[in-house]
């Protein structure tokens, strides 16, 4: 392999943060060299230099989709860090299921969810479990979740919702496997029914946030961290303004807002932190007219030849399945503003309960602002099949005491009375 010189790295490094915001410095000379080598060869390509110059040259812009998919990092695992889906179920969901059917009495809840740097889809189904498992079949529920990122590559995966056995291990507890996915040849392929609540769409944070509507949670994981500090900052201060009012923001566990922007509020339910705009800045909660909030983008459905595997990341470690789902803690705890400080914390994430682990006894001690806890490849894309939600009464499972469920019947009531 021709190595890469300093005046290379300079260049190339300049052409990926144009494309694509993500910051390389000389210290990535050999992720540059094993990312791009394929490429090399595929354009015929002499030098790097040689392969900057033709990517610039290419007006198709293929070659930029190609160096965007190689140099994104797309490691992603279901239910990652398993505790931003614990707080997503027992504490933001319960929350904003109550706001909204005050706001939309007798009418099905709405709900919009976008992961805003889905890469291949494991984010946007374990949520989509997540939803299932927290509510049943989701009658009386119009739910959307909106999976996006730069990579065409990562999104036509996410789309096809297919997985081969090491990532079906990574996250997936084996009840929820046969639950939701079907075999299919090697692998395994997330059901219509799941499918059906997801749209897929390619898409650059580092551009501005149009045409997108506004949203009840926003999950933007482990991909900030490939940003500038003035880019972190940009990109969480526009999510703020696709959030409604009472809308939750879910980051990495290894990440932080603080020292970041001021946009937001850290929240700590029990041993994680989940984010809300900075109150002083709210909008209204949402209101009955947001029936009429942008329907969510067009799922792609664009055919896709599966890349190759990403060279120069090391294997990810495969994790083991995880116990199934319990009932809910009895009641949502009372949530807590945490003090902001100047300083970004470098403190370690506290370690992650595991999908489907019951919640953890109620924790009302103080968070310290240091705690920043929340906490391959397809055969083509496919667009989102239709599938009816069918309305489910929430009194018919019975002897199920979870705290949403008892919320939803008590909802359900209020609005016969
Ligand atoms: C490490 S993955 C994180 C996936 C998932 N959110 C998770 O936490 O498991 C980071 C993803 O961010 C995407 N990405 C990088 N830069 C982006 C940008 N400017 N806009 C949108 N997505 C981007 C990459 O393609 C990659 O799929």
């Amino acid at each position: 392999m021709s190595s890469i010189s300093a005046d290379e790295i300079k260049v190339l490094s300049q052409y990926i943060y144009a494309i694509s915001g993500v910051a390389l410095d000389a210290s990535k000379a050999y992720l540059l060299e094993t990312r791009f080598k394929h490429l090399l060869g595929k354009y015929g390509c002499s030098s790097y230099m040689d392969l900057y110059s033709k990517a610039k040259a290419d007006r198709g812009g293929d070659m930029e989709k190609e160096i965007v998919d190689a140099i994104t990092t797309n490691e992603t695992l279901f239910f990652r860090d398993a505790s931003p889906f614990e707080v997503f179920k027992h504490k933001i969901l319960p929350d904003l299921i109550d706001a909204r059917s005050k706001a939309f009495p007798g009418r099905s809840v709405p709900l919009r969810i976008w992961s805003a740097a889905c890469s291949t889809g494991q984010e946007v189904y374990s949520i989509a479990i997540a939803l299932r498992e927290a509510l049943g079949n989701l009658g009386g529920f119009q739910i959307s979740i909106l999976g996006t990122d730069i990579s065409d590559d990562a999104v036509s995966k996410a789309s096809y919702g297919k997985y081969n056995k090491f990532e079906i291990e990574r996250g997936l507890p084996m009840p929820v496997l046969h639950k939701y996915f079907t075999p299919a040849g090697d692998g395994w392929r997330i059901k219509d029914e799941l499918r059906a609540m997801a749209t897929f769409k390619k898409f650059n944070l580092m551009k501005p946030f149009v045409g997108l509507g506004k949203f009840d949670v926003v999950f933007c994981r482990n991909v900030a961290i490939y940003f500038t500090p003035a880019d972190k900052k940009m990109v969480f201060e526009k999510i703020a303004g696709v959030l409604e009012a009472d809308g939750a923001l879910i980051i990495g566990s290894t990440e932080s807002l603080t020292g970041v922007t001021a946009a937001f509020e850290p929240k700590r339910y029990l041993r994680s932190i989940f984010y809300q705009p900075q109150s002083g800045d709210r909008p209204m909660p949402v209101v009955p007219s947001a029936f009429g909030r942008p329907a969510p983008a067009t799922a792609v459905s664009r055919p896709a030849s599966p890349p190759p595997p990403k060279p120069g990341l090391p294997a990810p470690r495969p994790i083991p399945p995880v116990t199934p789902a319990r009932p809910a803690p009895p009641r949502v705890v009372r949530e807590e503003t945490v003090a902001s400080s100047p300083a970004v914390s470098s403190t370690a994430p506290v370690p992650a309960s595991p999908a489907f682990e019951p919640a953890p006894s109620v924790e009302t001690a103080p968070v310290h602002p240091a705690q920043h806890v929340q906490a391959s490849r397809p055969d083509a894309a496919r667009p989102a099949p239709r599938v009816m939600a069918r309305p489910v009464s929430a009194t018919s499972h019975v002897g199920d005491k979870s705290a949403l469920k008892r919320l939803l019947v008590k909802k359900k009531q209020e609005a016969k009375g």
